[in-house]
């Protein structure tokens, strides 16, 4: 067990804990038109991102406002589709676009992580079939392996992809995002060939650059069930289907872990927990028992995303408190947890659900691009400044 000197009124952090926001290219940044998601919205199947909150040209605002609010690390995504345009040619103005980006975050004493690829495709590799072609893990590595040799002197935390098994999920078998398909073989044929990436990728990364920290972002779910043995064999199969085989087949080329923490899902049991906008089960402790489950792994572990659609910020205040204490609980327990980052520092584009759910401790006004801090920041602010929650 931790000696984090505990009070019974204030559960202490260790010293350099990361407390920050995330954020990703296409649900803030606006203006990316030649991926797989503007063509499905061309096409009417998935709403328009359009210029968003233009975080493109207000990045230095925003994050004089993660400042403000006390954050000492931030996690963004860089666009695949602005860097590599075109199959083969990488653009060194979009390059140069992001260098600016990171140091403007280095220059506010916000440590950057920085995901490769969040969701969107180029829409050349889109073409080509994406995840599902025999080419892919040999154009993602070589994506990944250059993007971080040239970013690397501003950024030491990367990670190649962003929720694996959430792609493969909704794009492949439901078919409710691009490339819209529905088929369990290649959603399955998928997340092999994302496993294959992440591993090709790592290795590639590393061969130019021990040092750097590699890993992906798992989108894990806690999963809970009542006594009766059929219950527990689907949430068994569940937990280690969704949770832990990707890790399995890729935590040797991973130097630590990103968690993304949203719900918890129960088979047999009656939950009475409130729903945050989108209908999703809110149980941050659930968050705890998710770290816990990886303690095998003996990795360090970021919790890369956590957060709520909460447009009214009714529960956020209190979501995030019963998050902090699920980390808590679990750097206790001894698990190597490192840093927290909310989802999202701003209101964004939710995927299928358009501009509707609102995740930000900041709240935009996409006509005026206007940002309002909201009163659950600072809350948060709190936290992050005191590296630990007071307990009333
Ligand atoms: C994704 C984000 C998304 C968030 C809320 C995560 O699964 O990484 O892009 O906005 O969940 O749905």
């Amino acid at each position: 067990m931790k000696d984090l000197e505990c009070s019974q009124k204030f559960l202490k952090f260790p010293e350099g804990f990361l407390w920050g926001a995330a954020s990703a290219s296409y649900q803030v940044e606006g203006g990316i038109y030649n991926n797989d998601w503007a063509k499905g919205a061309d096409e009417g199947k998935v709403p328009q991102a359009g210029k968003s909150s233009d975080h493109y040209n207000l990045y230095e605002k925003d994050f004089d406002i993660a400042k403000s609010l006390g954050q000492n690390c931030q996690r963004i995504s860089v666009e695949w589709s602005r860097i590599e345009p075109v199959e083969g040619r990488f653009d060194q103005n979009e390059i140069m676009h992001y260098r600016k980006v990171l140091k403007a975050l280095n220059d506010r004493g916000l440590k950057p992580f920085l995901t490769l690829w969040h969701f969107t495709l180029p829409q050349w590799f889109s073409e080509k079939g994406g995840f599902e072609s025999k080419e892919a893990p040999e154009i993602f590595s070589r994506y990944c392996a250059f993007v971080v040799s040239q970013l690397d002197d501003l950024c030491s935390n990367f990670s190649t992809m962003n929720e694996p098994m959430v792609i493969s999920g909704i794009g492949y078998h439901r078919g409710k995002w691009p490339p819209f398909k529905k088929s369990k073989i290649k959603a399955y044929k998928v997340i092999n060939n994302l496993i294959r990436s992440h591993n090709l990728s790592y290795q590639k990364i590393k061969t130019e650059n021990k040092s750097l920290d590699i890993n992906f972002v798992k989108h894990n779910i806690n999963f809970v069930s009542d006594w009766k043995p059929w219950n527990k064999i689907i949430c068994a199969f569940a937990n280690f289907f969704w949770n832990h085989r990707f890790i399995k087949k890729t935590i040797k080329n991973s130097d630590s872990i990103g968690i993304n923490y949203y719900t918890s899902r129960f088979f047999g049991i009656k939950n009475n927990v409130p729903k945050n906008d989108m209908g999703w089960s809110l149980n941050p402790e659930g968050l705890g028992d998710v770290l816990l489950d990886l303690k095998k792994y003996n990795k360090p572990i970021y919790i890369t995303e956590a957060g709520i659609a909460d447009k009214k910020d009714h529960y956020r205040a209190e979501y995030i408190k019963g998050l902090v204490k699920s980390v808590h609980r679990a750097i206790q327990d001894d698990l190597d947890v490192r840093g927290f980052m909310y989802w999202s520092i701003l209101d964004n584009f939710e995927w299928a659900e358009g501009y509707e759910p609102r995740f930000g401790l900041v709240e935009v006004d996409y006509k005026t691009l206007e940002r309002k801090i909201r009163p659950s920041a600072y809350v948060y602010k709190t936290i992050c400044e005191d590296n630990g929650l007071k307990l009333e």
